[in-house]
């Protein structure tokens, strides 16, 4: 059951499909209170009750605990005591054995969450707008809230299959030949590869839509060949457009009034990469018409992915921001500078950028209202998601692209996926990525993924190593870093071979993996759970941090500390464990349900299966197109016989049909009488 409350004269976000009428009581189990304009919503928490939710947020999969604010920020160096990140997801799910609700603020402004934060065993909610549609759902499961949500905000992205491919990116690849040094040295080493990313450096003066003529003279030639090798380039879009005379994007959307403006009517300037930027209004139709058809030039040179990014939107600084750090550096020139008067000297050139006196000095127009933008700054990004999402559309209505964007917000699942946005090489970020991924599937974001490797700082071998192996698993696996960072490429560190074998399981699992990430998208569920979701009885399950579910049988528990040899892991129930080395090499364990202690060592993961569910092998290939998904090794621990589902479709089709794609796999007990492993059945099936 859902039920919706209406306050105030919220702004209309698009995230919710479904027009339900609102309800004129009280707010079921929460009591509402007023600050000012704030709506606050109180509720006593249980003691054993359990949050989940908030999507892209700092700390554990159970939210519970801290204090977090929804306001998309770009925040490079998040530690956990960070509390907003580059997407607000305002969906949090109350679970304790006495009962079971979720709560969903369709609000873009700033909503804080004080999850027995400032009392431990109180939930404050404050929508700082005090204008907002609010949802209360109730279900019998975790499983079916999850659902009814997805109903309600409706159906998740869908990539296309390569997009499940290993993809190579790196701020500072700038010309056709570092890509195809890349590309070389995967090939050569036969380290999988689908796609590579280009960072800003491909463009001209990091201006959106063009490319460097001397670095790319032919990009359509050149995305062509390698395509032909099965490859596809994937370039970054930003949101800001350099404020440049005679650069068409700029003349075309100043002419237009397509930009943000400040109160006095002139446009609202910031600065990003490119140096002083305007900022396209994506809350309007016009402007995502106009941004989504400037993709073009880049689509007919046969590109069929980008990533856009900073469109939080990240601000380094305005004109007014810079004025009054100088003003400050002026006042104290050539006088005493004390202590405090240093802090504060210091502080107008930290606080510079993303700073909200920025956030409140410019203006959206919807329709006839003036939004400032403060009231709806968690749209920004989903609005221009969107406006990629529909020019691609309109381009090719025929087949999917892939779309990534760092800042999001619940309805934005619907038109792309997510990275978790600029990390570090850090284990606890390893952590945090594998903690925050069942959380963006409730939330809807099924097609997610983090920079494996971490972003920001050096990595070493051995972290790049664990986070492929969490990669291996992630819809989107992409090892991403940063300029002036140790180089993080896989060939670049003498365990290559450890990696390469890592990636390619991934290629081994590939048509699995897409096949249950396809049936969870299509039925609105998840493809990354809490074990809560599945053992809701089961406390230890419940309140399990490391461990995740993935589709309808696996579950993973990848290392996530340095120099450990192995890790604990909790089985709620009886499973097969296959421990990886390659996608050839790998160990087949029947483990009882309880607690068991695993050895891994480095070139070393786990997928562990409960009984009853297939695994299917593919015998790999260097690049998603050219895997055979007709040859599979079944893995099975069973008891039973085993009728099992396998999707697959040509990976491109926007709006396949679930019912259809579905290859039947039945296995009979009778395998189990050849198996070397009791009670674990090893078949081969041609589809
Ligand atoms: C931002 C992005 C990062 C990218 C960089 C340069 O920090 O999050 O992924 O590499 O900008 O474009």
């Amino acid at each position: 059951m859902i039920r919706k409350y209406v306050f105030g004269n919220p702004v209309t976000t698009g995230a919710v499909v479904r027009d339900l009428p609102p309800e004129s009581g009280a707010v079921p189990f929460f009591a509402l209170s007023r600050d000012g304009k704030k709506v606050i919503l109180t509720l006593a928490l249980q003691p054993d009750e359990v949050l989940f939710g908030l999507g892209e947020s700092v700390r554990g999969i159970n939210k519970r605990g801290f204090r977090y604010r929804s306001w998309n920020s770009d925040v490079f160096n998040h530690t956990e005591s960070t509390e907003s990140l580059y997407a607000s997801h305002n969906l949090l799910v109350f679970f304790s054995a006495s009962r079971l609700f979720g709560v969903y603020l369709d609000d873009p402004g700033l909503v804080t969450w004080d999850l027995g934060y400032t009392r431990a065993d109180t939930a404050f909610i404050t929508s700082e707008n005090g204008d907002l549609d609010l949802y209360v759902l109730e279900d019998a499961s975790l499983t079916d809230l999850a659902r009814s949500f997805r109903r309600l905000t409706g159906r998740s992205y869908l990539p296309p299959r390569w997009a499940f491919g290993y993809i190579q990116s790196r701020w500072g690849y700038a010309s056709e030949k570092d890509i195809l040094a890349v590309v070389s040295e995967h090939r050569k080493r036969h380290i999988p590869l689908d796609a590579v990313c280009m960072d800003i450096d491909y463009m001209v003066d990091f201006r959106n839509f063009t490319w460097k003529p001397d670095a790319f003279p032919d990009l359509k030639g050149f995305s062509e060949k390698l395509k032909a090798d099965h490859l596809r380039l994937v370039p970054i879009i930003d949101a800001g457009i350099p404020v440049a005379p005679g650069y068409p994007p700029y003349d075309t959307g100043k002419e237009a009034g397509l930009f943000c403006r400040k109160e006095d009517g002139s446009d609202f300037i910031a600065a990003v990469w490119p140096g002083r930027c305007v900022f396209p209004d994506f809350l309007r139709e016009d402007a995502r018409t106009w941004f989504g058809d400037l993709y073009r030039p880049l689509l007919d040179a046969g590109i069929e992915g980008f990533w856009n990014d900073m469109n939080e939107p990240a601000l380094f600084y305005s004109d007014e921001g810079l004025a009054e750090a100088f003003s400050r550096v002026e006042e104290l020139r050539g006088g005493q500078v004390e202590y405090e008067a240093m802090w504060w000297l210091k502080d107008a050139f930290n606080g510079i950028a993303n700073n909200m006196e920025d956030y409140r000095r410019f203006y959206h127009r919807v329709g006839d209202a003036v939004l400032r933008h403060d009231r709806v700054h968690n749209l920004y990004g989903a609005c221009m998601t969107r406006a990629s999402a529909e020019g691609f559309r309109r381009y090719d209505p025929s087949r999917r692209f892939l779309l990534f964007s760092r800042s999001s917000f619940i309805g934005a699942h619907r038109d792309g996926g997510v990275w978790q946005g600029d990390n570090f090489s850090w284990w606890s970020h390893l952590k945090m990525a594998l903690q925050m991924l069942p959380n963006l599937n409730l939330c809807g974001f099924l097609y997610s993924g983090c920079d494996l490797g971490g972003f920001g700082c050096n990595v070493t071998e051995d972290l790049l190593e664990r986070f492929l192996q969490l990669g291996v698993f992630t819809p989107l696996m992409r090892n991403h870093s940063a300029l002036h960072t140790r180089d993080q490429e896989i060939y670049r560190f003498p365990s290559w071979e450890i990696m390469r074998d890592t990636v390619t399981v991934r290629y081994a699992l590939l048509p699995f993996l897409y096949s249950e990430f396809m049936k969870a998208a299509l039925a609105d569920g998840m493809y990354f759970r809490p074990l809560a979701f599945d053992y809701p009885e089961d406390q230890r399950a419940v309140r399990t941090e490391d461990q995740v579910m993935l589709g309808e049988g696996c579950m993973i528990a990848p290392v996530l500390e340095q120099n450990a040899s192995g890790r604990y892991v909790y089985l709620p129930e009886d499973m097969l464990m296959i421990r990886f080395r390659s996608a050839s090499d790998y160990d087949l364990i029947p483990l009882d349900k309880g607690d068991h202690r695993i050895d891994l060592a480095l070139n070393e993961f786990p997928l562990f299966v409960k009984k009853n569910h297939p695994v299917l092998l593919c015998p790999g290939g260097e690049s998603s197109e050219t895997l055979d998904d007709r040859h599979f090794t079944v893995l099975c621990r069973m008891d039973r016989r085993v009728d099992f589902c396998l999707y697959r479709d040509d990976g491109l089709n926007p709006d396949p049909d679930p019912g259809r794609g579905l290859a039947r796999i039945a296995l009979d007990t009778s395998l189990l009488s050849s198996s070397p492993i009791p009670g674990v059945a090893i078949s081969d099936v041609l589809l």
